[in-house]
């Protein structure tokens, strides 16, 4: 057998991923070609994430765009399980969904895993913390600023009461072999964490149009199951576009952790700690001393900074090919690039923080005190 060198699931990603290795293992399209352009067309400032394959694969987004364009319609849906404090790399999804909500004026939907976090045994949270988290998450999603009449949050153990009729419709047509193989589910799992996914299928149901999922290619797995029992239920296979790992600030091979400090800069780190963690954390491609690095220059490609900056945070293409040169030809310094990157991360972050002081007044919108939920139940649930 060949022996795995990364591991992608929704739950633990380890290792160097390959990402076009994942697009065959997990059977998806790359995003390229016309449908790549058409995208960045879409997408206007932020098509640096499609051009710079930061948005790699997807499934059905030409059928999505093509629904656009004919007037069908579409609506959005993305997530956030409450298990700590959010970090930046979290919050790409959704930035993205929120400039595809801007440009496609259409519903979104973010649904709060507090139930997945709580079951998902290894993370050791209580109920409580998962609540707690829950209010944290839900206010650092509200400063990205969804357009609110559009835009519904959906908390799992509020909505629970409007969505379990249709829950249990999508539970009983999975059974226990095909989640055991999808999931990796084992003796020891408890039984709620392998009901559990039936819930994060339901958002992509809400409405019977087609459903647009952005994640990162970690959530993939619960669109191939919801993709083999939507059609026998009268609604659209869900679309997705899925990015890459924002990679750990210690290196390459991991995936950022809530918790682990070092590892993320979290959308609370105040600008001190963004100095230090940049600093002291952040994987560097250079050499070991100045004049090496000056005479062999630094290897973007593994080089942390290089990569956020890359991948997030510096969105022009020119300025970006110019920092590569400068820094491979070892004319820029680790430090320097390092202290790039801190400006940029200090400057996004502190936008954030504004906008997070203004949502805390616009969060009772998003969950619209199950208002909203009412409305589709009675228009789509009640009915199916
Ligand atoms: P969660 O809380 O693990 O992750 C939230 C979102 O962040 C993405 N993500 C990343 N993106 C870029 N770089 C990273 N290093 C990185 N780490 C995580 C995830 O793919 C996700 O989009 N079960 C889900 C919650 C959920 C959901 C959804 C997510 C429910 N429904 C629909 C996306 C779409 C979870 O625990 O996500």
């Amino acid at each position: 057998m060949v022996e795995e060198k990364f591991v992608v699931t929704p739950w633990e990603v380890r290792g160097a991923v390959d990402y076009d290795r994942l697009i065959r293992d997990f059977g998806t399209q790359p995003i390229s070609g016309p449908l790549a352009k058409k995208l960045e067309e879409i997408l206007g400032d932020a098509a640096y994430l499609v051009r710079r394959r930061v948005f790699f694969s997807h499934r059905d987004l030409d059928l999505v765009l093509d629904d656009y364009s004919k007037g069908r319609g579409l609506f959005l849906y993305t997530g956030r399980g409450p298990s700590g404090p959010m970090h930046i790399g979290h919050i790409i999804s959704f930035y993205f969904t929120k400039w595809l909500q801007d440009k496609f004026h259409t519903t979104v939907y973010i649904q709060i895993t507090d139930d997945e976090k709580f079951l998902e045994e290894k993370r050791n949270l209580s109920y409580e913390d998962t609540q707690r988290w829950a209010v944290d998450n839900i206010l650092e999603i509200a400063a990205v600023g969804f357009e609110p009449d559009r835009t519904f949050i959906l908390q799992d153990t509020e909505f629970i009461g409007n969505a379990y009729p249709m829950v249990l419709k999508i539970a009983r047509r999975v059974n226990y072999s095909l989640a055991k193989s999808v999931f990796g589910f084992t003796g020891e799992t408890n039984i709620g964490f392998t009901f559990y996914p039936s819930y994060q299928i339901l958002p992509s149901l809400l409405e019977k149009r087609r459903c647009l999922i952005p994640s990162a290619i970690d959530q993939d797995p619960y669109w191939r199951i919801q993709r083999d029992i939507a059609e026998s239920m009268g609604y659209y296979k869900a679309a997705a576009v899925h990015s890459k790992f924002l990679p750990p600030l210690t290196g390459m091979q991991d995936k950022m952790s809530s918790s682990k400090p070092e590892t993320a800069i979290y959308l609370s780190d105040d600008d001190k700690t963004v100095r230090n963690k940049v600093y002291r954390y952040a994987f560097s491609g250079g050499q070991a001393t100045k004049e090496e690095h000056r005479k062999k220059g630094g290897d973007p490609d593994v080089d942390v900074p290089f990569q956020w900056l890359y991948m997030f945070f510096e969105p022009n293409d020119k300025r970006i090919e110019q920092i590569r040169a400068e820094y491979k030809s070892g004319r820029m310094l680790t430090g320097d690039l390092k202290d790039i990157l801190i400006e940029k991360v200090t400057t996004f972050l502190s936008q954030h923080r504004q906008r997070r002081e203004k949502a805390r007044d616009l969060v009772h919108l998003y969950k619209k005190d199950g208002t909203l939920a009412r409305e589709m139940w009675k228009r789509d649930f009640a009915k199916s």
